[in-house]
């Protein structure tokens, strides 16, 4: 069998040196669609160029008397459509249903050659990830697939970030991971009925004052503690954080809040639901032109990047360094 160093290259992005990382290639919208709908299906040869990843869906919201032709659906926009550079990922139903097994089989035998990354939602341990590992390798070997499919992991069930590291760790062919927030809630028993955002209940409030003011009251992020260990998890292990879903798709600004909090705490990327996200997500997922032009300036100034100098009076060292090669080089990569 192959080994990992046969599949993966460095990645440019991200100063301090990991264990490995999985090539770098943009993904800053996961663009969901149901393979099983035809007018949605229509759309897919246009969508393709706005998109860094088109993911064709099989698991839930598709109705269960609708997974073959979902399914089926997927095999036949993959082989009538030419991507481009854009990937092409699906995500399979859970390893519990009675669809994943059908689902790998064929999409591996009929499409291997054109899909990217699989999504694999609800997984709670290594071991998943090594049964999806081995059924992969089979089936390419079969199939006559030399490049390898690489496996998502939804981070979705409570056992599955206490398992966050091991997951992550599990495969050479793991690619990243994804908030779930939906089912999450669902699994940590939270008593939210939203897809992912925040929520007006979850807020700390001032202390009282002497003179019995007002109040402010200072909404907190339900996803923080989740988000900030899927990151480690991913960095740690050389693979990619994503935030999953926002369902609130009218409210573009909360949407937009919530991919930025991901991004700044380390993620590259979200999905989109809705034709609408697919513009948020790729402005948020992008580093901002004056925080490039910022990091150049530190790298420029840093010239071998130790020591310490001081710009428009702040300190830079060799952590600030870093930090500007995070952001410099990931600039670098999206213009590539
Ligand atoms: C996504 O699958 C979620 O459950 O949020
Ligand atoms: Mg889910």
């Amino acid at each position: 069998m192959r080994s990992a160093k046969d599949f993966f290259r460095p990645l440019a992005v991200g100063a301090p040196a990991p264990v490995r990382e999985v090539p770098f290639r943009p993904s800053r919208m996961i663009h969901f669609f149901d393979p099983g709908n035809e007018k949605m299906a229509a759309k897919v040869p246009s969508l393709a160029p706005q998109v860094d990843v088109l993911l064709g869906n099989l698991e839930d919201a598709v109705q269960a008397d609708r997974k073959e032709a979902a399914r089926a659906g997927l095999v036949a926009i993959a082989k009538a459509t030419d991507f481009g550079g854009t990937q092409l990922w699906t995500r399979v139903n859970s390893l519990d249903s009675p669809w994943a097994l059908d689902d790998l089989l064929t999409l591996v035998t009929e499409i291997g050659d054109k899909l990217d990354v699989i999504m694999v939602p609800k997984v709670e341990g290594a071991e998943d990830i090594h049964y999806v590992d081995r059924l992969l390798a089979q089936l390419e070997a079969k199939a006559g697939i030399t490049r390898p499919i690489l496996v998502h992991a939804i981070l979705e069930t409570a056992t599955g970030v206490a398992n966050v590291e091991e997951i992550a760790g599990a495969s050479p062919r793991m690619q990243g991971l994804s908030l779930g927030p939906a089912d999450l809630a669902a699994s940590r028993r939270m008593k939210t009925t939203r897809v992912g955002g925040g929520h007006p209940g979850y807020l700390v409030r001032q202390d009282p004052t002497a003179e019995d003011a007002p109040r402010a009251t200072y909404q907190q992020d339900l996803w923080h503690y989740t988000i900030a260990r899927m990151v480690d998890a991913c960095a740690a292990h050389g693979i990619l954080p994503y935030y999953g879903p926002f369902g609130d798709i009218k409210d573009v600004v909360a949407c937009e809040d919530q991919f930025r909090n991901a991004f700044l705490l380390g993620c590259v990327g979200a999905w989109s639901l809705h034709p609408v996200q697919i513009a948020i997500a790729k402005r948020v997922f992008s580093p901002a032109p004056e925080d490039v032009a910022w990091a150049r300036r530190v790298i420029a100034a840093m010239g071998d990047g130790t020591g310490a100098v001081m710009i428009d009076g702040k300190m830079q060292d060799d952590a600030t360094y870093k930090q500007c090669q995070v952001v410099s080089d990931l600039a670098d990569a999206l213009a590539a």
